[in-house]
Protein backbone atom coordinates (compact mmCIF):
# COMPACT_ATOMS: atom_id res chain seq x y z
CA UNK A 1 0.00 0.00 0.00
CA UNK A 2 2.87 2.65 0.62
CA UNK A 3 4.46 1.53 -2.38
CA UNK A 4 1.18 2.42 -4.12
CA UNK A 5 0.71 5.92 -2.29
CA UNK A 6 4.50 6.40 -3.32
CA UNK A 7 3.95 5.67 -6.77
CA UNK A 8 1.09 7.71 -7.14
CA UNK A 9 3.18 10.36 -5.38
CA UNK A 10 6.37 9.68 -7.49
CA UNK A 11 3.79 9.89 -10.94
CA UNK A 12 1.95 12.72 -9.61
CA UNK A 13 4.98 14.87 -9.18
CA UNK A 14 6.36 14.04 -12.71
CA UNK A 15 3.19 14.84 -14.11
CA UNK A 16 3.19 18.41 -12.51
CA UNK A 17 6.95 18.57 -13.85
CA UNK A 18 6.27 17.89 -17.28
CA UNK A 19 3.09 20.18 -17.24
CA UNK A 20 4.89 22.87 -16.20
CA UNK A 21 7.50 22.34 -19.39
CA UNK A 22 4.89 22.36 -21.35
CA UNK A 23 3.38 25.27 -20.12
CA UNK A 24 6.51 27.65 -20.22
CA UNK A 25 7.66 26.94 -23.76
CA UNK A 26 4.86 26.83 -26.61
CA UNK A 27 7.00 26.05 -29.69
CA UNK A 28 10.62 26.30 -30.70
CA UNK A 29 12.80 27.80 -33.79
CA UNK A 30 15.69 26.60 -34.16
CA UNK A 31 18.89 27.22 -36.64
CA UNK A 32 22.55 25.85 -38.01
CA UNK A 33 23.63 22.98 -39.95
CA UNK A 34 23.92 19.13 -40.40
CA UNK A 35 23.48 18.48 -36.62
CA UNK A 36 20.71 19.97 -36.45
CA UNK A 37 18.66 20.02 -39.92
CA UNK A 38 15.15 18.01 -39.78
CA UNK A 39 14.40 18.27 -43.50
CA UNK A 40 15.48 21.45 -45.32
CA UNK A 41 18.76 19.83 -47.23
CA UNK A 42 16.17 17.01 -48.88
CA UNK A 43 13.62 19.69 -49.56
CA UNK A 44 16.32 21.86 -51.56
CA UNK A 45 17.98 19.42 -53.14
CA UNK A 46 15.06 17.79 -54.15
CA UNK A 47 14.21 14.44 -52.74
CA UNK A 48 14.20 12.33 -55.50
CA UNK A 49 17.49 13.23 -56.58
CA UNK A 50 19.59 10.01 -57.13
CA UNK A 51 22.72 11.06 -55.47
CA UNK A 52 21.01 12.33 -52.50
CA UNK A 53 22.86 9.98 -50.41
CA UNK A 54 21.32 11.27 -47.14
CA UNK A 55 18.18 10.69 -48.50
CA UNK A 56 18.27 7.00 -48.71
CA UNK A 57 18.53 4.42 -45.88
CA UNK A 58 20.49 3.63 -43.43
CA UNK A 59 19.61 7.26 -42.21
CA UNK A 60 16.73 7.14 -39.70
CA UNK A 61 16.63 2.79 -39.55
CA UNK A 62 16.76 2.87 -35.32
CA UNK A 63 14.07 5.81 -34.73
CA UNK A 64 12.05 6.91 -37.91
CA UNK A 65 12.50 3.37 -39.50
CA UNK A 66 13.23 5.62 -43.16
CA UNK A 67 15.41 8.56 -44.18
CA UNK A 68 13.95 11.18 -42.28
CA UNK A 69 16.25 14.21 -43.40
CA UNK A 70 18.12 14.19 -40.61
CA UNK A 71 21.52 12.76 -41.15
CA UNK A 72 21.85 9.84 -38.35
CA UNK A 73 20.52 6.92 -37.36
CA UNK A 74 17.49 8.23 -35.70
CA UNK A 75 16.79 11.89 -33.22
CA UNK A 76 19.11 14.62 -32.91
CA UNK A 77 19.98 17.06 -29.76
CA UNK A 78 17.02 19.13 -31.23
CA UNK A 79 14.37 16.17 -31.20
CA UNK A 80 15.15 15.30 -28.03
CA UNK A 81 14.40 18.52 -26.74
CA UNK A 82 11.09 19.16 -28.26
CA UNK A 83 10.18 15.73 -26.56
CA UNK A 84 11.44 17.13 -23.24
CA UNK A 85 9.49 20.38 -23.88
CA UNK A 86 5.98 18.00 -24.78
CA UNK A 87 6.42 19.23 -28.01
CA UNK A 88 6.76 18.07 -31.59
CA UNK A 89 9.70 17.16 -33.62
CA UNK A 90 10.43 19.76 -35.33
CA UNK A 91 9.20 20.71 -39.38
CA UNK A 92 11.90 21.81 -41.83
CA UNK A 93 11.02 25.30 -42.38
CA UNK A 94 11.28 24.64 -46.22
CA UNK A 95 7.74 21.93 -45.93
CA UNK A 96 5.43 23.00 -47.61
CA UNK A 97 1.86 22.63 -46.11
CA UNK A 98 2.75 22.80 -42.65
CA UNK A 99 1.90 24.58 -39.73
CA UNK A 100 4.80 26.43 -38.10
CA UNK A 101 2.87 27.64 -34.60
CA UNK A 102 4.59 25.11 -32.55
CA UNK A 103 7.84 25.77 -34.27
CA UNK A 104 9.79 25.76 -37.05
CA UNK A 105 13.66 24.48 -37.97
CA UNK A 106 15.59 27.00 -40.77
CA UNK A 107 18.87 24.80 -40.22
CA UNK A 108 20.11 23.06 -43.37
CA UNK A 109 23.07 20.36 -43.85
CA UNK A 110 26.14 21.96 -44.82
CA UNK A 111 25.26 25.58 -43.82
CA UNK A 112 27.95 27.97 -42.88
CA UNK A 113 28.49 30.80 -40.28
CA UNK A 114 30.13 33.01 -42.62
CA UNK A 115 28.13 34.19 -46.09
CA UNK A 116 29.02 31.55 -48.90
CA UNK A 117 28.92 34.17 -51.35
CA UNK A 118 31.61 36.09 -49.40
CA UNK A 119 33.89 33.55 -48.48
CA UNK A 120 33.54 30.33 -50.06
CA UNK A 121 34.59 30.45 -53.49
CA UNK A 122 38.24 31.66 -51.88
CA UNK A 123 38.49 28.93 -48.98
CA UNK A 124 37.18 26.29 -50.98
CA UNK A 125 37.35 26.21 -54.53
CA UNK A 126 36.38 22.64 -55.28
CA UNK A 127 32.40 23.55 -54.20
CA UNK A 128 32.90 26.77 -56.05
CA UNK A 129 31.97 26.71 -60.06
CA UNK A 130 33.95 28.85 -62.77
CA UNK A 131 32.76 32.34 -61.65
CA UNK A 132 33.74 31.66 -58.18
CA UNK A 133 30.08 31.19 -56.98
CA UNK A 134 29.19 28.35 -54.93
CA UNK A 135 25.93 26.58 -56.76
CA UNK A 136 22.65 25.78 -54.35
CA UNK A 137 21.93 23.67 -52.41
CA UNK A 138 25.46 24.08 -51.03
CA UNK A 139 25.29 27.83 -50.70
CA UNK A 140 23.10 28.72 -47.66
CA UNK A 141 24.31 29.86 -44.31
CA UNK A 142 23.28 31.86 -41.33
CA UNK A 143 22.15 35.13 -42.64
CA UNK A 144 19.87 32.94 -45.04
CA UNK A 145 18.26 31.17 -42.42
CA UNK A 146 17.70 34.46 -40.60
CA UNK A 147 16.20 35.51 -43.73
CA UNK A 148 13.65 33.06 -44.13
CA UNK A 149 13.09 33.37 -40.32
CA UNK A 150 11.84 37.07 -40.87
CA UNK A 151 9.89 35.79 -44.06
CA UNK A 152 7.72 33.04 -41.80
CA UNK A 153 6.50 35.69 -39.31
CA UNK A 154 3.28 37.26 -41.16
CA UNK A 155 2.28 33.88 -40.88
CA UNK A 156 3.24 33.17 -36.98
CA UNK A 157 2.28 36.61 -36.11
CA UNK A 158 0.59 39.61 -37.02
CA UNK A 159 2.48 42.56 -36.02
CA UNK A 160 5.82 43.49 -34.33
CA UNK A 161 4.26 43.38 -30.79
CA UNK A 162 2.29 40.32 -31.36
CA UNK A 163 5.47 38.98 -32.41
CA UNK A 164 7.20 39.76 -29.14
CA UNK A 165 4.48 38.17 -26.94
CA UNK A 166 4.53 35.30 -28.59
CA UNK A 167 8.32 34.71 -28.95
CA UNK A 168 8.52 35.12 -25.58
CA UNK A 169 7.10 31.90 -25.31
CA UNK A 170 9.45 30.11 -27.48
CA UNK A 171 12.80 28.40 -27.13
CA UNK A 172 15.24 29.13 -29.73
CA UNK A 173 18.03 26.72 -30.16
CA UNK A 174 21.12 28.25 -32.74
CA UNK A 175 22.55 24.37 -32.63
CA UNK A 176 26.17 23.76 -34.15
CA UNK A 177 27.65 26.24 -36.37
CA UNK A 178 31.77 26.80 -37.85
CA UNK A 179 32.17 23.66 -38.60
CA UNK A 180 31.57 24.06 -42.50
CA UNK A 181 33.12 27.03 -42.19
CA UNK A 182 36.20 25.17 -40.18
CA UNK A 183 36.05 22.00 -42.17
CA UNK A 184 35.79 23.22 -45.41
CA UNK A 185 39.02 25.37 -45.17
CA UNK A 186 41.24 22.88 -43.60
CA UNK A 187 40.01 19.96 -45.64
CA UNK A 188 40.40 21.69 -48.61
CA UNK A 189 44.05 22.86 -47.53
CA UNK A 190 44.42 25.37 -45.45
CA UNK A 191 46.28 25.31 -42.49
CA UNK A 192 44.35 24.68 -39.36
CA UNK A 193 46.32 28.14 -38.10
CA UNK A 194 44.80 30.13 -41.01
CA UNK A 195 41.23 28.84 -40.18
CA UNK A 196 41.64 29.89 -36.30
CA UNK A 197 42.31 33.14 -37.88
CA UNK A 198 38.44 33.38 -38.84
CA UNK A 199 36.88 32.33 -35.44
CA UNK A 200 36.54 35.81 -34.52
CA UNK A 201 34.56 36.72 -37.42
CA UNK A 202 32.54 33.36 -37.17
CA UNK A 203 31.50 33.68 -33.40
CA UNK A 204 31.00 37.63 -34.30
CA UNK A 205 28.70 36.34 -36.57
CA UNK A 206 26.91 33.58 -34.35
CA UNK A 207 26.54 36.25 -31.43
CA UNK A 208 25.35 38.95 -33.87
CA UNK A 209 22.05 36.10 -35.04
CA UNK A 210 21.65 35.64 -31.34
CA UNK A 211 21.23 39.43 -30.78
CA UNK A 212 18.94 39.49 -33.90
CA UNK A 213 16.30 36.97 -32.19
CA UNK A 214 16.60 38.77 -28.85
CA UNK A 215 15.91 42.08 -30.38
CA UNK A 216 13.15 40.22 -32.11
CA UNK A 217 11.08 39.14 -28.92
CA UNK A 218 13.31 35.58 -27.86
CA UNK A 219 13.73 35.21 -24.38
CA UNK A 220 15.51 32.09 -24.10
CA UNK A 221 18.43 31.50 -26.83
CA UNK A 222 20.35 28.56 -26.14
CA UNK A 223 23.32 28.90 -28.40
CA UNK A 224 25.79 25.40 -29.04
CA UNK A 225 29.30 25.11 -29.23
CA UNK A 226 31.28 22.95 -31.47
CA UNK A 227 31.72 19.13 -31.42
CA UNK A 228 35.70 18.32 -31.20
CA UNK A 229 36.35 17.88 -34.72
CA UNK A 230 39.33 15.84 -34.31
CA UNK A 231 37.70 13.05 -33.04
CA UNK A 232 35.17 12.65 -36.31
CA UNK A 233 36.48 9.71 -38.33
CA UNK A 234 35.79 11.80 -41.51
CA UNK A 235 38.56 14.34 -40.20
CA UNK A 236 40.41 11.19 -38.76
CA UNK A 237 40.92 9.94 -42.09
CA UNK A 238 40.86 13.00 -44.72
CA UNK A 239 43.23 14.78 -42.20
CA UNK A 240 45.42 12.18 -41.20
CA UNK A 241 49.07 12.57 -40.38
CA UNK A 242 51.85 10.63 -39.76
CA UNK A 243 53.41 11.95 -36.78
CA UNK A 244 52.09 10.29 -33.52
CA UNK A 245 52.67 13.81 -32.11
CA UNK A 246 49.42 15.30 -33.76
CA UNK A 247 47.07 13.02 -32.10
CA UNK A 248 45.77 13.56 -28.32
CA UNK A 249 47.50 10.66 -26.30
CA UNK A 250 44.39 10.24 -24.32
CA UNK A 251 41.77 10.28 -26.97
CA UNK A 252 43.12 9.48 -30.38
CA UNK A 253 41.62 12.36 -31.31
CA UNK A 254 43.73 14.78 -33.73
CA UNK A 255 44.50 17.78 -31.82
CA UNK A 256 45.04 20.50 -34.07
CA UNK A 257 41.32 20.44 -35.08
CA UNK A 258 40.46 19.78 -31.60
CA UNK A 259 42.29 22.80 -29.83
CA UNK A 260 40.31 24.93 -33.06
CA UNK A 261 37.05 23.32 -31.43
CA UNK A 262 37.89 24.54 -28.09
CA UNK A 263 39.22 27.88 -29.47
CA UNK A 264 35.97 28.75 -31.32
CA UNK A 265 34.27 27.26 -28.05
CA UNK A 266 35.98 29.45 -25.54
CA UNK A 267 35.34 32.98 -27.34
CA UNK A 268 31.41 31.93 -28.13
CA UNK A 269 30.93 31.14 -24.42
CA UNK A 270 32.35 34.43 -23.11
CA UNK A 271 30.77 36.58 -25.76
CA UNK A 272 27.77 35.04 -25.18
CA UNK A 273 27.95 36.13 -21.60
CA UNK A 274 29.10 39.42 -22.57
CA UNK A 275 25.84 39.57 -24.52
CA UNK A 276 23.61 37.90 -21.71
CA UNK A 277 24.60 40.88 -19.49
CA UNK A 278 23.86 43.72 -21.75
CA UNK A 279 20.19 41.65 -22.11
CA UNK A 280 19.21 41.12 -18.75
CA UNK A 281 15.33 39.81 -19.38
CA UNK A 282 17.13 37.36 -22.41
CA UNK A 283 18.09 34.02 -20.85
CA UNK A 284 21.34 33.47 -23.22
CA UNK A 285 22.80 29.65 -22.79
CA UNK A 286 25.72 28.17 -24.11
CA UNK A 287 25.62 24.58 -24.75
CA UNK A 288 28.58 22.75 -24.61
CA UNK A 289 28.73 20.02 -27.42
CA UNK A 290 32.55 19.41 -26.98
CA UNK A 291 32.70 18.26 -23.27
CA UNK A 292 30.50 15.36 -23.63
CA UNK A 293 31.93 14.14 -27.19
CA UNK A 294 35.38 14.24 -25.64
CA UNK A 295 34.24 12.29 -22.94
CA UNK A 296 32.92 9.59 -24.97
CA UNK A 297 36.07 9.55 -26.80
CA UNK A 298 37.94 9.29 -23.72
CA UNK A 299 36.14 6.54 -22.47
CA UNK A 300 33.35 5.65 -24.86
CA UNK A 301 32.15 2.33 -22.50
CA UNK A 302 32.09 4.31 -19.37
CA UNK A 303 28.88 5.72 -21.56
CA UNK A 304 28.10 2.21 -22.86
CA UNK A 305 29.66 2.97 -25.90
CA UNK A 306 31.98 0.32 -27.69
CA UNK A 307 33.74 3.02 -30.19
CA UNK A 308 34.22 6.43 -30.50
CA UNK A 309 36.45 7.51 -33.18
CA UNK A 310 35.02 4.30 -35.75
CA UNK A 311 31.54 5.00 -37.43
CA UNK A 312 28.77 3.09 -37.79
CA UNK A 313 27.77 3.56 -40.89
CA UNK A 314 31.18 3.62 -44.02
CA UNK A 315 33.00 1.77 -46.52
CA UNK A 316 36.47 2.45 -45.17
CA UNK A 317 36.79 -0.39 -42.83
CA UNK A 318 40.29 0.05 -40.61
CA UNK A 319 40.10 2.05 -37.41
CA UNK A 320 37.95 4.92 -38.75
CA UNK A 321 35.78 3.24 -41.55
CA UNK A 322 35.36 6.42 -43.07
CA UNK A 323 35.45 6.41 -46.93
CA UNK A 324 34.74 9.28 -49.01
CA UNK A 325 33.97 7.32 -52.23
CA UNK A 326 31.91 4.79 -50.07
CA UNK A 327 30.22 6.95 -47.99
CA UNK A 328 26.89 6.09 -45.55
CA UNK A 329 23.91 6.32 -47.94
CA UNK A 330 25.70 4.75 -51.41
CA UNK A 331 25.19 1.97 -52.99
CA UNK A 332 26.24 -0.75 -50.58
CA UNK A 333 27.69 0.63 -47.71
CA UNK A 334 25.85 -0.73 -44.69
CA UNK A 335 25.46 0.41 -41.11
CA UNK A 336 26.68 -1.69 -38.41
CA UNK A 337 23.79 -3.67 -36.65
CA UNK A 338 24.15 -2.04 -33.19
CA UNK A 339 24.42 1.49 -33.84
CA UNK A 340 23.83 2.86 -30.06
CA UNK A 341 26.98 1.32 -29.33
CA UNK A 342 28.36 3.31 -31.71
CA UNK A 343 28.93 7.18 -30.91
CA UNK A 344 29.90 8.27 -34.69
CA UNK A 345 27.20 7.43 -37.37
CA UNK A 346 28.78 8.16 -41.02
CA UNK A 347 32.19 9.93 -40.58
CA UNK A 348 30.95 13.32 -38.97
CA UNK A 349 27.26 13.18 -37.48
CA UNK A 350 26.28 11.35 -34.48
CA UNK A 351 24.12 8.14 -33.75
CA UNK A 352 21.02 8.66 -32.29
CA UNK A 353 22.37 7.76 -28.81
CA UNK A 354 25.50 10.01 -28.51
CA UNK A 355 22.24 12.90 -29.44
CA UNK A 356 20.36 11.48 -26.67
CA UNK A 357 23.67 11.36 -23.77
CA UNK A 358 24.14 15.17 -25.56
CA UNK A 359 20.26 16.45 -25.20
CA UNK A 360 20.30 15.14 -21.70
CA UNK A 361 23.32 17.28 -20.84
CA UNK A 362 21.33 20.51 -22.13
CA UNK A 363 17.96 19.77 -20.42
CA UNK A 364 19.20 18.52 -17.48
CA UNK A 365 23.10 19.51 -17.05
CA UNK A 366 26.01 19.66 -16.66
CA UNK A 367 26.30 20.41 -20.06
CA UNK A 368 23.81 23.71 -20.27
CA UNK A 369 24.49 26.15 -17.44
CA UNK A 370 21.78 26.90 -16.79
CA UNK A 371 19.87 23.50 -18.37
CA UNK A 372 17.16 24.03 -20.57
CA UNK A 373 14.82 22.04 -17.86
CA UNK A 374 15.81 24.26 -15.28
CA UNK A 375 13.21 27.00 -15.10
CA UNK A 376 14.38 28.46 -11.72
C1 LIG B 1 22.67 30.46 -54.10
O1 LIG B 1 22.84 30.28 -55.48
C2 LIG B 1 21.69 30.65 -56.28
C3 LIG B 1 22.02 30.34 -57.72
O2 LIG B 1 23.23 30.93 -58.11
C4 LIG B 1 21.36 32.12 -56.07
O3 LIG B 1 20.19 32.44 -56.80
C5 LIG B 1 21.15 32.38 -54.61
O4 LIG B 1 20.96 33.75 -54.40
C6 LIG B 1 22.38 31.91 -53.81
N1 LIG B 1 22.12 32.13 -52.43
C7 LIG B 1 22.98 32.77 -51.68
C8 LIG B 1 22.58 32.94 -50.27
O5 LIG B 1 24.04 33.21 -52.08
C1 LIG C 1 36.80 3.10 -50.57
O1 LIG C 1 35.72 2.87 -51.44
C2 LIG C 1 36.12 2.54 -52.74
C3 LIG C 1 34.83 2.47 -53.58
O2 LIG C 1 33.94 1.52 -53.04
C4 LIG C 1 36.88 1.21 -52.72
O3 LIG C 1 37.31 0.91 -54.02
C5 LIG C 1 38.07 1.35 -51.78
O4 LIG C 1 38.71 0.11 -51.65
C6 LIG C 1 37.63 1.84 -50.42
N1 LIG C 1 38.79 2.13 -49.60
C7 LIG C 1 38.97 1.56 -48.43
C8 LIG C 1 40.20 1.98 -47.67
O5 LIG C 1 38.21 0.76 -47.95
Amino acid sequence: MQHVILCLQISLLLSSFSYSMQAQYTSIFSFGDSYTDTGNKVILYGPAAADLWINKPPFGMTFFGHPAGRLSDGRLVIDFIAQALGLPLLPPSLAKDQSFKQGANFAVAGATALKTSTTRPALYPQLAVAGGAVPPPNNISLADELGWFDAMKPALCGSPQACKDYFTKALFVVGELGWNDYGVMVVGGKSVAEAQSYVPQIVATIVAATEKLINDGATAVVVSGISPMGCAPGNLVLLASQDPADYEPDTGCLKGMNELSRDHNAQLSQALTTLGGRYPGARVTYADLYGPVIAFAAAPTRFGFDSALRDCCGGGGGKYNFNLSAACGMPGVAACPNPSAYVNWDGVHLTEAAYHRVADGWLRGPYANPPILDTA
